[in-house]
């Protein structure tokens, strides 16, 4: 354990950890994989990851349970969706088992930068994708290097479970209307960074954005899911522009296996009127409970938590969730890999 650390007040931003996993796909395989110090690469100035987007990333947590052990909560479901993700954009997929292999060395090489249990933090990892062959004219790269960092990270937005406020602003789309949300794509992201700037600068914590298309029906925040509860029914929003989030897909298995209904489906901004409780979901964003949403257009402020405090429903999925990331509460779906150090 690296005792230099405030483990309790981390935020979510970089650290330098001691190794970093890298492997690179060339003559049409996977290589080694290699262990490094270093954190830059070295690129060609034409890769086809800087001019074209050729970038997919990931993030996934690894937390230290009260029984000590540590655990990576469903891994195998990054790596789906890292392939998912990769095939959206033409570049080579990761094999499940070289994308966990890799997880599971960066979490042991990285063991004195694991957050102890109870800190409220735990080690982030970020495996990224890039098309390294240069290209000019509009083609995909036919070399690849995935790398995968770890990190220690505290809570996403500041005040952790404490609720936060969000604006709607109808000038800005995260993803292209055609749908690209649904890939981890760096560009994707950029995309929305005008919007997340502008609430931010506004004093709310995230934009959440509309679907792009007739900016009607409520899509997702900038880096995380949106849930919300009414009349013990669990809604999230159905739409081909927002990235499929494994915990909101945990949330909504929580969800009934506490007795709740679940319903995926579009929902009109309107619809906010009549909910009880809302909150952004993610790895990142755990569940922040949504106290108020403004939507500029109509310059209306939907009060959702009257009180300003975390919704009953709100608190139970969250509970549960990290009691099962962090050993507390039985993992009756088997959603966690214990990782050996
Ligand atoms: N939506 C966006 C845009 C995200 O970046 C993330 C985080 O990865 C999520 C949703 C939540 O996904 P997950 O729960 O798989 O972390
Ligand atoms: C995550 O929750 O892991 C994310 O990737 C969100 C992020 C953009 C910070």
């Amino acid at each position: 354990m690296n005792e230099k650390i405030d483990w309790s007040n981390l935020t979510f931003s970089y650290m330098k950890t001691d190794y970093n996993v890298r492997c690179t796909f060339k003559d049409g395989k996977w290589g080694e994989i290699e262990v490094s110090t270093d954190e830059t690469i070295n690129l060609h100035m034409a890769a086809s990851c800087l001019h074209y987007g050729q970038e997919i990333f990931e993030g996934q947590k690894a937390f230290r349970g009260k029984d000590g052990k540590v655990r990576l909560f469903r891994i195998e479901e990054n790596a789906k969706r890292m392939q998912n993700s990769a095939i959206g954009i033409k570049m080579e997929p990761i094999p499940t088992e070289l994308f966990v292999e890799m997880a599971k060395k960066v979490i042991q090489l990285n063991e004195r930068f694991i957050p102890p249990y109870g800190s409220g933090s735990s080690l982030y990892l970020r495996p990224l994708e890039i098309g390294i062959s240069p290209r000019v004219g509009v083609n995909p790269a036919d070399e690849y290097m995935f790398i995968i960092f770890a990190t220690p990270v505290g809570p996403y937005f500041k005040d952790g479970f404490k609720p936060t406020k969000v604006a709607i602003y109808r000038e800005f789309d995260r993803a292209a209307p055609l749908g690209t949300g649904r890939w981890k794509v760096g560009g994707n992201y950029a995309c929305g960074m005008g919007a997340t700037a502008k609430a931010k600068a506004n004093g709310f914590s995230a934009a959440l954005f509309l679907d792009p298309k007739e900016k009607k029906y409520l899509d997702e925040c900038g880096p995380a899911n949106f849930f919300a509860i009414k009349d013990n029914t669990y809604i999230t929003p159905k739409s081909g522009s927002i990235l499929p989030s494994i915990t909101n897909m945990s949330l909504q298995q929580i969800a009934r296996d506490l007795g709740l209904n679940v319903e995926c489906r579009p929902i009109p901004v309107e619809e906010l009127a009549e909910v009880q409780e809302a909150a952004e979901c993610g790895t990142a964003a755990v569940a922040t409970p949504i106290a108020e949403i403004y939507d500029e257009a109509m310059d209306h402020t939907y009060v959702i938590a009257k009180d300003g405090q975390p919704g009953p429903i709100t608190t139970q999925l969250y509970n549960r969730l990290r009691g099962i990331q962090h050993g507390e509460v039985e993992d009756i779906h088997g959603w966690t890999t214990i990782i050996d150090l």
